[in-house]
């Protein structure tokens, strides 16, 4: 006979300790809320996942203003612009010129995940790593129910005032929704991402985006001894086709332009990553709140997946402190439209950008021209500058609560 779960109750019950669900925690217990993270993996899986690595300015903003840029502001790297690449010419793109003096900062998501884990660690934070059959119920009620099994065997029953779902594209809160409720739209690329990890100090000062005719090549960092570069492959690519030496002879073909050197170094880590742009709305059913890659994905070009998920956070910290404190519903209602209105420009720009710079199998000498036209245009025009350096850079700045 199995025994009866432990049941105890939360505030806000959050599945998922990437970095939407982390901050999450965070931010709610600035406010005074109460919440229990579950995730399924362990903390070492969680954190050394390679992912993101570019911060937008109002990221930076809300990691500051949540007491949580210590490590961040010692060591990202801030750079005021990016390299367009093509037809073999690099072309500066200077955002504190054209965004009003706005910067991005390159801070690994590794990093993040690990500075709010060591925070909500010491912060005596309820964060359960290896759980098992994590499962969410009664979500059209105000008492829905955090269900799961902890590492050492014990099932455990929370009963919360609302439940985050902060669990990924692949998690089980928007499966649970019941039929019916959330609408999707969804485009997969036909091309794929084979990302590396080298330790060589990086090339460039700067990211350099290119556009190549053989595929895209992207050029960034994680810190002054670390590259981080990303190469154009077919969808269904084998990473065992890329042996060490084809990727930096791909890298060195794609990249080259006169009088620069791209220096190679030992490879720490290889992985491909499909691309993909995905968006459920409404981002809420009952007392359910989406956030993240829960609720939407884009394709990594201009690097607006993290920055995305640490907004919703923001947007939701206030709805649901207004929610479980005063009983008010006004912003939790207005929770997935306030969202969503950041998610379409984001994945507005980051099919822009991945469809300016990659090389769809189909494509012909049209496409071709037509993409050079738009790149061209981009290095040579103030305002088609502009429009790329705003987006990069980030939305209107976040507003949560008393923060920031
Ligand atoms: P996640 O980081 O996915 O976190 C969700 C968490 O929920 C995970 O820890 C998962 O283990 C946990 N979980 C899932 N199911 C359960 C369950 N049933 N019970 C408990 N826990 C569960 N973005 C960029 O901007 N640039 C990039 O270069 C880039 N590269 C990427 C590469 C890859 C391979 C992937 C998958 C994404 C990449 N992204 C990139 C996107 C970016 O990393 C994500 O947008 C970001 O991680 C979203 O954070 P999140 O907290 O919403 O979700
Ligand atoms: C990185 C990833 C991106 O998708 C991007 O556009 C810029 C940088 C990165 O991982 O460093």
């Amino acid at each position: 006979m199995t025994s009866p779960a432990t049941r105890t109750r939360t505030q806000v019950g959050i599945v998922g300790a990437g970095p939407a669900g982390l901050l999450l925690s965070r931010l709610l217990a600035l406010r005074g809320i109460d919440s229990v993270v579950v995730e399924a993996r362990s903390r070492a899986y969680c954190e050394a996942r390679q992912r993101a690595g570019l911060l937008e300015d109002g990221t930076v903003r809300l990691l500051r203003a949540a007491g949580l840029a210590g490590r961040l502001d010692r060591e990202g790297l801030e750079h005021g612009g990016i390299y367009l690449q093509f037809d073999g010419e690099r072309h500066h793109i200077d955002f504190r010129d054209l965004a009003e003096g706005r910067t991005v900062t390159v801070y690994a998501q590794t990093e993040i995940v690990k500075d709010l884990i060591a925070e909500r660690t010491a912060a005596g934070a309820a964060l359960h790593f290896e759980v098992a059959g994590t499962e969410v119920a009664d979500l059209d009620t105000d008492r829905p129910l955090l269900r799961y099994t902890d590492s050492g065997g014990v099932a455990h029953e929370v009963e919360c005032d609302v439940i985050a779902g902060c669990d990924g594209f692949h998690g089980i809160c928007r499966p649970a929704v019941p039929d019916g409720v959330l609408s999707t739209v969804e485009r997969a690329y036909p091309f794929a991402w084979l990302g590396i990890l080298a330790d060589v100090p990086p090339s460039t000062d700067e990211l350099i985006y290119c556009r190549h005719d053989d595929g895209f090549a992207l050029h960034s960092m994680r810190t002054p001894e670390v590259s981080r570069i990303y190469l154009q492959v077919p969808a269904d690519e084998d990473i065992a086709n890329w042996p060490d030496d084809r990727i930096w002879a791909e890298m060195q073909r794609r990249f080259a332009v006169p009088g620069w050197e791209l220096k190679e170094g030992s490879i720490t880590e290889k992985s491909i990553t499909p691309m993909r742009s995905f968006v459920a709305a409404p981002m809420r059913y009952g007392r359910l709140f989406l956030a993240g890659d829960a609720a939407h994905i884009v394709p990594p070009t201009g690097a607006k997946g993290l920055n995305l998920a640490l907004a919703d956070v923001a947007v939701l910290t206030d709805a649901l402190a207004a929610l479980v404190l005063d009983r008010d519903h006004a912003l939790a209602d207005d929770y997935s439209r306030a969202c969503l209105n950041r998610v379409w420009r984001a994945t507005h720009f980051s099919w822009w950008m991945t469809s300016m710079l990659h090389i769809a199998p189909d494509a012909d000498a049209m496409e071709a021209q037509l993409q050079l036209s738009q790149l061209r245009y981009v290095a040579a025009s103030r305002a088609a500058a502009t429009t790329l350096a705003e987006n990069y850079v980030g939305y209107p700045p976040l507003r949560c609560g008393t923060l920031g």
